[in-house]
């Protein structure tokens, strides 16, 4: 009794990949690119609720709940330079700590100057 002839695979299961249909990708990129943006906003909002907020005052009166500095126009004289950097010691007033902060930190603060304009 002879065997009969094993059939030949079909082409479909000799290709390795598998192929998608027009319907089937028609449904999949949309779940896929919501998947992908669902992810991304969410690991958005994982990481910022994680994430102290840093503090721009580090030393100048923590005890106070703010602070503020008032000065009359009429005080200033002709120049005077305020600090922005928050790591003057003499604060509110610039003593070019900044210069310090900006080497070790790569950030770029100064001072505000204010001046009476040359007559
Ligand atoms: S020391 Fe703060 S701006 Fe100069």
């Amino acid at each position: 009794m002879a065997t009969p002839p094993l059939n030949p695979l079909p082409k479909a299961a000799l290709s390795s990949g598998f192929r998608l249909g027009r319907d089937q990708l028609i449904t999949i990129v949309p779940v896929a690119v919501a998947a992908v943006v669902g992810t991304y906003l969410a690991s958005r909002y994982l990481c910022g609720r994680s994430r102290p907020k840093s503090q721009v005052n580090p030393t100048i009166n923590k005890d106070s709940p703010k602070v503020v500095h008032s000065f009359d126009m009429e005080d200033i004289g002709s120049k005077a330079v305020y600090c922005r950097c928050w790591r003057s010691k003499k604060f509110p007033y610039c003593d070019g700590a900044h210069t310090k902060h900006n080497e070790e930190t790569g950030d770029n603060v100064g001072p505000l100057i204010i001046k009476k304009r040359d007559v």
